[in-house]
């Protein structure tokens, strides 16, 4: 049975790799809400900068890139055949670039431009008020959303988290070593974590989920009681 909400915001925010999105899609689903994976947002400015060439060397074009955001139009569309979201650029079906290794290599670099922060948020802010949404990323409940109804802080230790993205990579058949990957994590926990605007951190009033020995199906059930308790104390007042 689908609970019934308000318009009700959930977040879930946390490092790299702790299965963020696995979790929010399937409370997604078991609560009706619809999903938001602002990751990917972030991702798809990433993957414009890189097709117009303005990232070099790890070097933004800032003023490139300011100016081709109003020609960003991001999209997701829920694929019923796959069950999943897929994003689009403009139109076009970005999902497994935005996955790859390219746009994982740069995107901390482009989330850590105030301007784009400003630019996605904006968005981010309009989906919630449309409709009950759980959105996953690293400052939903700091920043997007600080009245969130529900939030959730993800955590897992370093290694667990490089061993889950190294296996997901080369199932999609990408040729990565687990030094690169494990590599790569690092760099962006210290990136989200250590950046000037909106950086990664445990909102005080969120619930922690340390996943790194839960099974999703432990942790999906933690999360949908925490979710029921909130939701009944709401109706009580
Ligand atoms: O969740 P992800 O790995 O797809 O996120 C990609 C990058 O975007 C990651 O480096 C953190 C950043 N990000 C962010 O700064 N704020 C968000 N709300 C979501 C993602």
């Amino acid at each position: 049975m689908k609970t019934e909400f308000k318009t009700w915001v959930i977040a879930v925010d946390g490092y790299s790799s702790t299965g963020k999105s696995t979790v929010a899609k399937l409370i997604a689903a078991r609560l009706g809400l619809t999903y938001i994976d602002t990751g990917a947002m972030y991702r798809v400015v990433t993957l414009e900068a890189l097709r117009r060439g303005l990232i070099v060397e790890g070097q933004v074009d800032r003023a490139g890139l300011q100016s081709c955001l109003k020609d960003i139009r991001i999209g997701f569309k829920y694929n019923t055949a796959l069950e999943r979201y897929e994003t689009y650029l403009n139109g076009e079906y970005v999902e497994d670039q935005i996955r790859g290794m390219e746009v994982s290599e740069q995107v901390s670099v482009i989330a850590a431009i105030d301007f784009v922060r400003i630019f996605l948020v904006e968005q981010q802010r309009a989906m919630g008020r449309k409709e009950s949404v759980i959105m996953d990323g690293r400052d939903i409940g700091s920043v997007v959303f600080p009245d969130a109804d529900v939030k959730f802080f993800m955590t897992a230790s370093e290694k667990i988290r490089a061993e889950r993205r190294y296996r997901e990579l080369i199932e999609k058949g990408e040729t990565v070593s687990f030094e690169e990957v494990e590599a790569n994590i690092r760099k962006r926990d210290y990136i989200d974590s250590h950046r000037a605007v909106s950086p990664l951190k445990q909102p005080e009033d969120a619930i922690v989920v340390d996943n790194s020995n839960m099974t999703v199906e432990e942790e999906i059930e933690f999360m949908l009681r925490k979710i029921e308790e909130i939701r009944q104390k709401s109706t009580e007042n």
